[in-house]
């Protein structure tokens, strides 16, 4: 009997051999809405080619940016199925899931992004990457683009300007407050109609940081543009918690490596970025940039904190509390 068997036996190795060679790299989807040239845009292209270089004979990552496979409402329930395997959403996009992210929505809540840095590396920070895993979703990363600004159609500088005005929000309940507090009108929108709806006078406000104004051309009809940093555009870079957990050792070192390296690429490209878009918009002869007083700011805080103590219910105190001892220099 065994003798009948061995050639098999003998046969065995090389056929799982050329079985292994022949073996496909598992493709995998990383989605976002910006373009290429965003940090964003240039995180993921990193992330692919620190993966592909590493592993490519076991992965290879097909990255679709500008809403060309599907928008970030869809691709934070798509990463809950396993249907996809990395995303970088606002962190404005994750109702549906919890409410404690909208920490990040609240207006003036952070100083600056070194106090966002902070807080995101705070123990209540990193605990809201992790804590929507039940649900399939893994935070890996933060992931920068900067502070918030308010463009429009028409002059404004105190919060009362913008009565009347239809305001393009990122579909979340708090900014939807936030805007109902200025007696603006908010309408939930995904990124890639903001364009047009703007071309169009479908709406006649947005806000948005200076890379995402400037890449996305926003300017050509939002010609006043206040410096407010009223709210923070940051990102989670997610995946579906089965796929990670399905990773051998080795394969989550090189992953976790390849995120650590292209989140702080994509962060340092954020800072330079905003830094540099800002000064285009401020050299533009059709752009008025408006940059508050003291006071005048002052007045757009009375008008839009409220929403702290709304929200502190929903958010827990001890998420806000953290949030508000970032913004101590240490
Ligand atoms: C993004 O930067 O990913 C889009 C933000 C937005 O929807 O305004």
């Amino acid at each position: 009997m065994l003798s009948k068997l061995r050639p098999l036996l003998l046969a065995l190795p090389c056929l799982l051999l050329s079985g292994l060679a022949i073996a496909e790299p598992r493709t995998l989807i990383f989605s976002h809405v910006v373009s290429e040239d965003t940090p964003k845009g240039k995180m993921a292209l990193m992330f692919k080619s620190m993966i592909e270089r590493r592993l490519g004979d076991q992965f290879q990552i097909e990255i679709y940016p500008n809403t060309e496979l599907m928008d970030d409402d869809e691709a934070v329930t798509a990463i809950a199925e396993g249907r996809i395997h990395f995303a970088a959403p606002s962190l404005s996009k994750f109702q549906n899931y919890t409410n404690r992210l909208m920490v990040y929505d609240l207006p003036f809540l952070f100083a600056d992004m070194d106090a966002v840095e902070r807080f995101q590396g705070s123990a209540q920070g990193q605990a809201l990457l992790t804590h929507m895993s039940t649900d399939g979703i893994l935070g890996l990363s933060y992931l920068h683009n900067g502070l918030k600004q308010l463009t429009a159609n028409r002059d404004f500088s105190q919060p009362d300007d913008l009565a009347g005005l239809r305001f393009r929000i990122i579909a979340s309940e708090v900014l939807q407050k936030q805007f109902e507090l200025l007696d603006a009108e908010p309408v939930p929108m995904a990124f890639s109609q903001v364009y047009q709806a703007l071309a169009n006078n479908d709406i006649q406000g947005q806000e948005n940081t200076w890379s995402n104004i400037y890449s996305q051309a926003f300017y050509e009809h939002q010609p006043y543009m206040m410096q407010s940093n009223h709210g923070v555009l940051d990102y989670m870079v997610i995946t579906n918690a089965d796929f990670w957990n399905s990773l051998t050792d080795e394969q989550l070192q090189e992953f976790i490596f390849a995120m650590e390296m292209s989140v702080k690429y994509g962060n340092a490209v954020a800072l330079a970025k905003n830094q540099n878009d800002r000064a285009a918009l401020s050299s533009m002869g059709d752009v008025t940039l408006l940059e508050p007083t003291s006071v005048q700011l002052a007045q757009w805080q009375t008008a839009m904190k409220p929403l702290w103590q709304e929200y502190e219910p929903l958010i827990g105190a001890a998420v806000i509390e953290a949030a508000l001892e970032a913004n101590q220099v240490p």
